[in-house]
C-alpha cells in the first residue's frame, strides 16, 4: 500500500513512517520543518527513514505548496502535521490557525481530487474536550485553548468532506510520550531537568490526572485505524492514570535523583484531567495499550540520557 504521512519529521509522524516502512508499505512523507522546535531535532527523527528506499520525503508546506505530486497514487493519508502544544497557541494564533486549519483544508481539497485515496486518518487530540477530558467519545467538545479550537475545527472540516466522499477516521490522541517526544512536552522537560540537576516547574497544584500514551501503543492504534469503519472517531489513551506528582516520583526513582520543584500558577488552557475511555477502540479494533507507565518512562529516560551524552561529546 502507498501511504502519505503529513508531519513525518515530527515526534509521532517519524515513528509512524518507520512502522509503515517496516510493515512493507511504500511511504511518502510531507513536512515543512516548522521551527516550533529546532529543525536539527526533526532531521534526526528522519535520519533512518532518509536512508530507506521505500521512504520518499517532500519538504512541502501544506498551507501553500502544491500537493498533487506527493499524493500521486496514494491509498491512505495519515494527517499528523499541525502546530501542537497549548501554550503558544494563545500568542501565535495565526500560526496555529494556518497550520491546523488552512493546511487541513488544502490537504482535503487535494485528496478530493485524488481518487486513489481510500481513507484519511486525522490525528486529533484530547484538547478538543476541554478542561475535563475523562470519558469516552460522547463527552462534550468544549476546548479551552486556541490549539483545541483549531484541532476541533479541523476534525469537523475533515468530516464535512463526506459531502465529497472523502473517507475519514478520527483518532483523538491523549498526550503521547516516549523517545523523540517534543521538547516542549511535560515528561521531556521533567526528565531533562532531572538529568541536568535543574529545577522543574510544576504548574497548578500538580494533582492534574493524566492517562498518557506510550508512543508504540499510539502507533499500533494508528496503524489499526487502517481497518476502522469509516466515519468513526476514537479516543486513544494509555490506560494507566497518574498525577503530575506520581510521574515526578516515578522519574526520581528511575533517575535516582531528587527533583527540585518550582511551583507556578496553572496556565490558561491547562487541562485538569485527561484520561481516555478507549473501550470503543478495543471493541472495534481489538486495541489495548501494552506499555506500563514505568516501562515507558524508563524508555524515554534512556533515550534522553543518550541525547545528553551525544550533546556533551
Ligand atoms: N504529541 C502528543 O502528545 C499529541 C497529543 C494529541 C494530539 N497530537 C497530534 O498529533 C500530531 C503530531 O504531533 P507531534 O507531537 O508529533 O508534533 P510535532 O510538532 O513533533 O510534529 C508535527 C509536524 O508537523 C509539521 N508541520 C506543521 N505544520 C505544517 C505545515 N503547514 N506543512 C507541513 N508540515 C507541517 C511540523 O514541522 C512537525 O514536524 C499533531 O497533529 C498533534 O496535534 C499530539
Amino acid at each position: 500500500m502507498k501511504c502519505l504521512v503529513t508531519g513525518s519529521a515530527g515526534f509521532i509522524g517519524s515513528h509512524l513512517c518507520e512502522r509503515l516502512v517496516r510493515d512493507g508499505h511504500s511511504v511518502v512523507g510531507i513536512d515543512a520543518f516548522i521551527p516550533y522546535y529546532p529543525r536539527a531535532i526533526k532531521e534526526a527523527n528522519l535520519a533512518g527513514l532518509r536512508a530507506d528506499r521505500t521512504y520518499t520525503h517532500h519538504t512541502l508546506d501544506l498551507r501553500a505548496d502544491t500537493l498533487d505530486a506527493a499524493l500521486d497514487g496514494v491509498d491512505v493519508v495519515f494527517h499528523l502535521a499541525a502546530m501542537a502544544g497549548l501554550v503558544k497557541s494563545w500568542t501565535d494564533f495565526d500560526l496555529y490557525q494556518s497550520c491546523n486549519l488552512t493546511a487541513t483544508q488544502r490537504l482535503l481539497e487535494a485528496v478530493k481530487k485524488t481518487p486513489s485515496v481510500r481513507r484519511l486518518i486525522y490525528a486529533s487530540t484530547s484538547s478538543v474536550y476541554g478542561r475535563y477530558s475523562t470519558g469516552d467519545e460522547t463527552m462534550p467538545t468544549r476546548p479551552i485553548s486556541p490549539y483545541g479550537v483549531t484541532k476541533l475545527a479541523a476534525e469537523n472540516l475533515c468530516r464535512s468532506y463526506d459531502e465529497f466522499s472523502v473517507p475519514v477516521v478520527v483518532l483523538r490522541y491523549f498526550s503521547v510520550y516516549g523517545p523523540r517526544q517534543r521538547p516542549d512536552m511535560g515528561y521531556y522537560r521533567f526528565i531533562g531537568a532531572l538529568l541536568d540537576g535543574q529545577p522543574i516547574s510544576v504548574f497548578g497544584d500538580g494533582q492534574q490526572m493524566r492517562g498518557n500514551t506510550y508512543i508504540d501503543d499510539c502507533i499500533d492504534a494508528t496503524v489499526l485505524a487502517l481497518q476502522a469503519p469509516l466515519g468513526e472517531t476514537y479516543n486513544l489513551g494509555g490506560g494507566e492514570t497518574a498525577s503530575v506528582w506520581d510521574i515526578l516520583h516515578k522519574l526520581e526513582r528511575i533517575i535516582d535523583r531528587r527533583a527540585v520543584v518550582r511551583r507556578e500558577p496553572s496556565r490558561p488552557g491547562d487541562q485538569r484531567s485527561t484520561v481516555a475511555d478507549t473501550s470503543k477502540l478495543q471493541r472495534h479494533l481489538g486495541w489495548q495499550p501494552k506499555t506500563s507507565l514505568d516501562e515507558g518512562l524508563a524508555q524515554q529516560v534512556a533515550w534522553q540520557r543518550q541525547l545528553v551524552q551525544r550533546q556533551a561529546a
